[in-house]
């Protein structure tokens, strides 16, 4: 879910609603804002996207040029179906106080009965009324104590901004476990889930930290501590291009980000690579040589996309570094109490950097004490901060729900820390150099692969019809297979399975004939003979076969219905142009099946609830 507020002198609605577009990548089945002046508040909320809140902003004629602070948020529903009544603000009764939250109240069973019982009248189905509520009971003319106090019987995750008719001008935000950001201005401020919906107004901004809760006014932001004691936190710099986090001449923020990589690539290996040692550069792991001679184990924690990214790394610490690696579901992480010997390091990977599950993962990790070096992309989020040190991706805001660049360049510094790892362990100088060169021509190789956008095109339009899709790879090519039936689900609504292309006969071959298209990564690299056998095993269940092979294999080509030629490349670095594919392949077979892209139903980009 997302949220936005803001307090100044300029009109408050269009702020709100430009902030909720730019939000609305977490969540959109429902929207609203609450505008809060001396002794009035109204509330608007809408089924569906933001446009829906914006048309009904129109018909409001009194509401448009509102000035004096406002709350809004767009919701991806938890408890509660997506309705007017469950979507955010909720107010109190009198209409006195209006909540947006993000996060889950555990305890709101007991806390709503306790409050119906001292006469309270819940609207809605949803947790998050009882805080409005708690705030309106706890209120003795301080709206931040109120809310602490609130706050102190709430146990679960909040991030939280409270606006009242008592005090036009002032938002109360509060975060534990769930992201917020104050955005500072001049003459006035403003407070946001995420900093991409405070990129057009400032780049000034303070990361609330867990059990931070502060007073925000046009000129002021007043913090403290949950026990009311004032705390001091940084003001940080962004430095995000606010046209990164715009379409462009892009139909989609989905395909923008795809043709993005070659640049995302390049950023996130500048500066990175010492050529001389043929060896990477990775000051934020923050591991001495000794240190780093001491790791004796990987543990990858991830979810989605990040967790693909993570299975492929596991081949690249195997292979080039000789550590023993695992990758985790980061939900499942916590549990199963996992094994941490000592000089294990924990890796946990996510582009938001505030996905509930791993931020748990993360924890357990410091709690045993394992070294801990976070991937991430966005600066200063939640798992950025508590992992402590880490490598930052550089892969500018990614929009689109589902995960492209963030993946790819997940991939590549995962390649540079195992090279780094390697060159401290097994691997010598010159294969270091050699490793060095082909990473650097990971960009090029994207770039002929988004040249043949046209006809990735012209064969997913032959594929559009059909509604079950297998894929099928080996080595590293395999979790490339799983990231590829990802996208295609998560965007097109078609269902699509990833399989170790060996383990397709263990069952799934039952499912093949000509209605079961199987998409096989048959790169020329260790593996590609086998795969060539299971291919025939598939064309001899008659399912039209799509592979992806290395330029000028024809032996593949003669084999199979089409194919998508990626340029000759290491077994290391073909997941990355051959995920490119395939996200290509994703996006126009959701094109020609009229889906909505960027913003897929019923998922979020970050799932910040366990
Ligand atoms: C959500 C998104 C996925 C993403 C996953 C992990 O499910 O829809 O695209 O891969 O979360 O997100 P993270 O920000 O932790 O990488």
């Amino acid at each position: 879910c997302g949220i936005i507020g803001y307090t100044g002198a300029r009109a408050v609605p269009p702020i709100l609603l430009d902030g909720l577009k730019r939000l609305e990548y977490r969540g959109y089945d429902s929207s609203g804002m609450a505008l809060a002046g001396a002794g009035m508040m109204a509330e608007l909320k809408e089924v569906g996207k933001v446009a829906r809140l914006e048309a009904a902003l129109q018909a409001e004629s009194g509401l448009r040029e509102f000035t004096g602070c406002g709350i809004a948020h767009t919701r991806w529903a938890t408890h509660g179906v997506p309705s007017t009544v469950n979507a955010h603000p909720h107010c109190d009764g009198k209409r006195e106080f209006a909540i947006v939250h993000n996060g889950i109240v555990e305890n709101h069973h007991e806390l709503r009965s306790h409050l119906e019982k001292k006469g309270y009248r819940f609207r809605s189905q949803t947790d998050s009324e009882v805080i409005v509520h708690l705030i309106a009971d706890a209120y003795n003319g301080d709206l931040l104590a109120a809310t602490a106090a609130a706050l102190r019987q709430v146990s679960g995750t909040y991030g939280l901004a409270v606006v009242s008719v008592h005090h036009p001008g002032l938002i109360v935000a509060a975060r534990k476990g769930s992201p917020l950001v104050i955005g500072l201005g001049s003459g006035e401020n403003l407070i946001a889930s995420d900093i991409a919906a405070l990129l057009t107004h400032t780049r000034q901004v303070i990361y609330l930290n867990d059990g931070d809760i502060a007073a925000i006014s046009p000129e002021s932001v007043d913090l403290r501590d949950i026990s009311n004691v004032p705390v001091e936190r940084e003001v940080a710099n962004i430095d995000w291009d606010a046209a990164a986090a715009e379409k462009g001449n892009y139909p989609h923020f989905m395909l923008k980000e795809i043709f993005e990589q070659p640049e995302t690539i390049e950023n996130a290996i500048r500066g990175r690579i010492n050529y001389e040692m043929g060896t990477a550069i990775l000051n934020g792991l923050g591991f001495s040589p000794c240190e780093l001679a001491q790791i004796s184990r990987i543990v990858i924690a991830a979810c989605g996309s990040s967790m693909h990214a993570g299975m492929v790394a596991e081949y690249y610490f195997e292979d080039i570094a000789g550590i023993s690696t695992s990758v985790e579901q980061a939900a499942e992480f916590r549990y199963r109490n996992p094994i941490i010997e000592p000089n294990t390091l924990v890796i946990p990977i996510s582009q938001s950097g505030e996905t509930a599950d791993t931020i748990a993962a993360v924890r357990e990790a410091v709690g045993k004490g394992a070294y801990i070096s976070a991937l991430c992309n966005v600066v200063g989020s939640t798992i950025a901060r508590e992992a402590g040190r880490g490598v930052y991706l550089h892969a500018g805001p990614e929009i689109s729900v589902a995960s492209t660049k963030a993946f790819s360049s997940q991939v590549a510094v995962l390649l540079l820390m195992a090279l780094l790892l390697g060159r401290n362990r097994r691997l010598s100088r010159s294969e270091g150099c050699e490793l060095v060169r082909e990473i650097e021509q990971t960009p090029e190789l994207i770039r002929s692969v988004l040249a043949q956008a046209e006809e990735i095109r012209a064969i997913a339009k032959r594929y559009a019809g059909f509604d079950d899709f297998f894929y099928i790879g080996r080595g590293c090519l395999y979790p490339t297979a799983l990231e590829g039936a990802l996208k295609l689900k998560e965007i097109s609504y078609v269902h699509a399975e990833g399989y170790h292309a060996a383990e397709l006969k263990h069952g799934p071959i039952s499912l093949l004939d000509e209605r079961h298209p199987v998409l096989a990564l048959a790169n020329d690299i260790p593996g590609r003979d086998k795969i060539l056998g299971n291919i025939q095993e598939c064309r001899a269940r008659r399912a039209p076969v799509v592979a992806v092979a290395t330029a000028g294999d024809r032996e593949v080509e003669n084999l199979t219905d089409d194919v998508i030629f990626i340029p000759h490349c290491s077994r290391f670095i073909a997941p990355l142009p051959t995920t490119v594919a395939l996200q290509l392949f994703a996006y126009y077979i959701a094109v020609e099946r009229g889906c909505e892209i960027d913003q897929p139903r019923n998922l979020a980009k970050s799932v910040t609830v366990e």
